[in-house]
């Protein structure tokens, strides 16, 4: 089914509403992983590791020490992404962007880049002006941060296991928000905008 993401909500659940999403999660990060997206977890993965990963997540929300995004329609879950907040007194500038997902059914439709602009967003309207990920290397998801002007610091060899149990190297990425061009962002985002 295409979907067009501009009719889907970008929500920041706080820790007691995400509970609730929590099946919509679990189907998510299944979904995921039984179409072979590495990212943390081998297929097949129990119902009770799924949830277990969640509850954690919730647990890290509640303290503020991670935030969730959700891209929900209508009753549809269709996307997540999480900001892993970096605590140290030396690194409050920093987030680490984890487990951006599309559901297979709403991929190419401009979801996984809206996600991505909003932890940005969030990111930044919290102090957060460097973002790190890491990704499979040789995944389509490298394009996508590409895009978004992610810089590739390095591969490092066999870093992961994908859901089928086989090493692969991953990509790491960063990006100083600081210097993104006006152009790349949606009209709406760019009052929030303000650097420190
Ligand atoms: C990676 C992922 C989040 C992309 O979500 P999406 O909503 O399909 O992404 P977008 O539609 O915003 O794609 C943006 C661009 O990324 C690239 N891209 C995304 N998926 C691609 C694919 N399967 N093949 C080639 N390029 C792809 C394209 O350049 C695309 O632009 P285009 O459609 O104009 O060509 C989604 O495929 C996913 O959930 N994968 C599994 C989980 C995962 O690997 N997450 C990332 C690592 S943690």
């Amino acid at each position: 089914m295409i979907r067009s993401p501009l009719s889907v909500a970008i929500q920041i659940p706080s820790g007691e509403q995400s509970g609730q999403l929590r099946d919509g999660l679990v189907e998510l990060l299944d979904d995921a992983v039984k179409a072979g997206a590495s990212i943390g977890f081998l297929d097949p993965m129990s119902r009770d590791e799924a949830i277990e990963y969640w509850e954690r997540v919730f647990a890290e929300v509640d303290f503020g020490r991670r935030l969730l995004l959700v891209a929900i329609q209508g009753e549809d879950l269709l996307g997540a992404i999480q900001l892993s907040l970096a605590q140290l007194p030396n690194g409050r500038h920093r987030g680490e962007v984890e487990k951006l997902l599309v559901h297979t059914s709403a991929r190419r439709c401009g979801l996984g880049t809206a996600l991505m602009m909003a932890a940005e967003d969030a990111a930044l309207s919290r102090g957060r002006y460097l973002l790190l990920l890491d990704t499979r290397a040789g995944d389509p998801a490298g394009k996508l941060y590409e895009k978004l002007g992610y810089i590739r610091a390095g591969v490092i060899p066999g870093y992961a296991l994908s859901p089928s149990g086989h090493p692969h190297g991953s990509a790491i990425y960063y990006r100083d928000l600081r210097d993104c061009d006006p152009q790349m962002l949606g009209e709406n985002d760019a009052p929030t905008r303000d650097f420190p």
